[in-house]
């Protein structure tokens, strides 16, 4: 996408000090690692891409909050978010034994210093496994940003292409949520609460606005929105074409997150609104 990039280290330091510099509190990390396997072997190495980056992250910008993206569809040859058993007349997607791996890569990244795991897998009782594995292993203190009511979304496209993690056979219907099912999304919301998620997070943002309202205003939680690569990748877009005025859609349509109820933005647009809002308050 236009202005976003796969990072090195060296090049993310950079980018993470800017950010800061305009005023912008945390990042929240994904990796690509150099090879991909069929049990996510880079998501919870020790020097894996993103335990590095946080180790270096903490050591040159402590006061950045930093967040980790917990999932392993980066890291997967096939590019599906858990374990998969090949079969016929299709491929299965193994959700109980996939959440030992979550909950190793979480604890990788609580390790290396990350001060919240964010798990976007969808995975079935995953906030518990990584509660438990995060308490067991020292890091009671690392709160859970679950990715609670995550549809499944055309909106991700520009994200799996740079993240080179389309699945390779299949879609993640059978894990992400269907736009259509609300009741679903709310009862999701509920169970990583019950679990033990200490802010919830809704994605695409835009197209959710509703479910971003009803989620914050029934369980009144610190809730986030997520406004995704092809929300991103649209105003771009247009604005390419000089068919919208990039800067004023562009807080147009956060400012709508903010008002059905978002109190966290994760925004590719992250550093560009910062810079508006410090300049707009003086
Ligand atoms: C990985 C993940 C995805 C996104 C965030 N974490 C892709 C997906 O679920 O296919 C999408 C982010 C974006 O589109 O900006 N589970
Ligand atoms: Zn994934």
């Amino acid at each position: 996408m236009p202005g976003v990039c796969q990072l090195s280290l060296d090049e993310l330091l950079r980018e993470a000090a800017a950010a800061l510099a305009d005023g912008v509190a945390a990042v929240l990390l994904f990796g690509i690692p150099a090879r991909k396997d069929e049990k996510a072997s880079g998501a919870f190495a020790k020097n894996g891409i993103v335990q590095q980056a946080v180790r270096a992250l903490k050591r040159e910008l402590p006061e950045l909050l930093v967040i980790t993206d917990v999932c392993l569809c980066e890291y997967m040859s096939h590019g599906h978010c858990g374990l998969v058993r090949r079969g016929r007349p299709s491929a299965e997607i193994l959700n109980d034994p996939t959440l030992a791996l979550l909950a190793r890569t979480a604890t990788s990244h609580a390790e290396a210093g990350a001060d919240i795991v964010a798990p976007s897998d969808m995975m079935d009782g995953r906030v518990r496994a990584i509660r438990e594995a995060l308490d067991r292993d020292g890091f009671q203190n690392i709160p859970i940003l679950s990715y609670a009511a995550k549809f499944s979304s055309a909106f991700y496209g520009p994200f799996r292409e740079a993240a080179e993690s389309a699945p390779r056979f299949g879609d993640r219907r059978s894990y992400q949520m269907d736009p259509a099912n609300t009741n679903e999304a709310l009862r999701e919301v509920a169970l990583d609460i019950a679990e033990g998620a200490d802010m919830v997070m809704v994605k695409p943002a835009l197209a959710c606005l509703d479910i971003i309202h009803r989620v914050k205003t029934e369980f009144a939680l610190p809730t986030a929105a997520y406004a995704v690569s092809g929300e991103y990748s649209m105003i771009k877009a247009a604005a390419r074409l000089g068919w919208i005025d990039e800067h004023a859609v562009m807080l147009e349509t956060h400012l709508a997150m903010r008002r059905a109820g978002a109190d966290i933005l994760i925004t590719y647009f992250a550093r560009e609104l910062a810079r508006a809002i410090r300049t707009s308050s003086g």
